[in-house]
């Protein structure tokens, strides 16, 4: 067995970027991938997934993961490129065709170094990213069983290639969404006196909203609310009954996570009910603020260093990443890698550069035993990983 060629991964990735499928439907994708890594004798975790597949290579301890995602959007491609999305309506508008190549890399590196790895590294191709739900089905399944460590990527499209960035603590935020819902009474436009008008208390409720974050908390915490959905009423001249807001809240804090959804159901009800209305909150609860361990991103940034990335420390965002669920039970750390698209993640003109894939394929390749080492080292000394 060879080592993939730079040829070779852009070509798994454009067979990739041609068959996207949406999250938890990975089907072709999951096989795709468990035929290229069998075809080099790569074992596969028999962990009983609908999609998604678990590969592992080497022997013994200590285990360490790495993770990519393989699902994709429900965005219509408007790209050129030869290798753009056969699938109308679905496209890989995140780069996880990107990710899956990667890893797809790493694994055939390590395999060829099976015998002088460390311990054992388990590949996770994790299905249903963007709906937040993949991660949890593979820590179901056993997935994260025995993991001491785990380490993941995002291609990062602001970025130049060459570039990775990543930091100790909070990277992502806390995704929470919400639903309000209003009941007042219906009436004649003409008649508002006789009816309770849901749209008028909607209105107020967005504003009191917009103000929460700012008089609720300190400013040095970094709390977002965006109400993203208002809809009541199906005509002109009747007030309507009934009104629903949807919306989201992002924090890294947990407490204030903790703290928001009473102090938004106070302020929707005392706002309601002095107009006689009642409003009730639906609070979704999603990933976890992404945490990286200190350690683990410190040795990320170092190493990437070493093989020739440029690096910064990352500022902390807004948005969500279910890799999130993985560091809630197990130290480790996630990096953004520079991608250079000239549109962004979710856009129908996403065009990640390919020069990203075989510089991230080295640098997954060296980590991954050295961080073994490294857990074998700390658990030698009895050093808190
Ligand atoms: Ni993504």
């Amino acid at each position: 067995m060879s080592l993939p060629s730079t040829e070779q991964l852009i070509s798994w990735r454009r067979e990739l970027h041609q068959n996207p499928e949406l999250s938890n439907h990975e089907f072709a994708t999951s096989e795709r991938i468990s035929s290229w890594l069998q075809q080099s004798e790569i074992r596969l975790l028999p962990l009983g997934l609908k999609t998604g597949v678990v590969a592992e290579i080497g022997h013994g301890e200590p285990l360490i993961a790495l993770r990519a995602d393989i699902d994709a959007l429900p965005i219509n491609e408007t790209s050129e490129r030869p290798w753009k999305s056969q699938q109308p309506g679905v496209m890989h508008a995140c780069g996880h065709d990107i990710h899956t190549s990667v890893m797809l890399g790493v694994a055939h590196h390590l395999k060829q170094q099976e015998n002088s790895l460390p311990g054992r590294v388990r590949i996770l191709f994790q299905p249903a990213e963007e709906t937040f739900n993949g991660a949890r089905q593979l820590i179901d399944a056993g997935a994260l069983d025995g993991v001491q460590a785990i380490f993941g990527m995002h291609n990062a499209p602001d970025l130049p290639l060459g570039e990775l960035r990543t930091r100790g603590g909070a990277l992502y935020a806390n995704v929470d969404g919400f639903t309000i819902r209003l009941q007042g009474k219906g009436a004649h436009a003409a008649r508002p006196q006789e009816g309770i008008d849901t749209i008028v208390i909607g209105s107020q409720i967005v504003t009191a909203l917009q103000a929460l974050p700012a008089r609720m908390f300190s400013s040095l915490e970094s709390v977002v609310l965006s109400v993203t959905r208002f809809t009541a009423g199906n005509t002109w001249n009747v007030l309507p009954q009934q009104l629903e807001l949807e919306g989201t809240v992002r924090t890294h804090n947990d407490a204030i996570r903790t703290a928001i959804p009473d102090k938004i159901r106070t302020l929707i009800q005392g706002i309601a009910s002095g107009y006689g209305a009642e409003a009730t909150l639906e609070w979704i609860a999603g990933p976890p603020a992404l945490i990286n361990t200190p350690r683990w991103a410190e040795f990320a940034l170092q190493l990437a260093q070493e093989s020739g990335y440029r690096t910064r420390v990352a500022s902390p965002q807004m948005g969500g990443e279910d890799f999130a669920f993985y560091l809630h039970h197990v130290p480790g750390t996630f990096v953004s890698i520079g991608s250079a698209s000239p549109y962004g993640l979710h856009h129908p003109a996403f065009d990640p550069d390919e020069g990203i894939i075989a510089p991230a394929v080295n640098y997954f390749s060296q980590l991954a035993p050295r961080a073994l080492a490294l857990v074998s080292h700390r658990s030698e000394t009895g050093a808190q990983q």
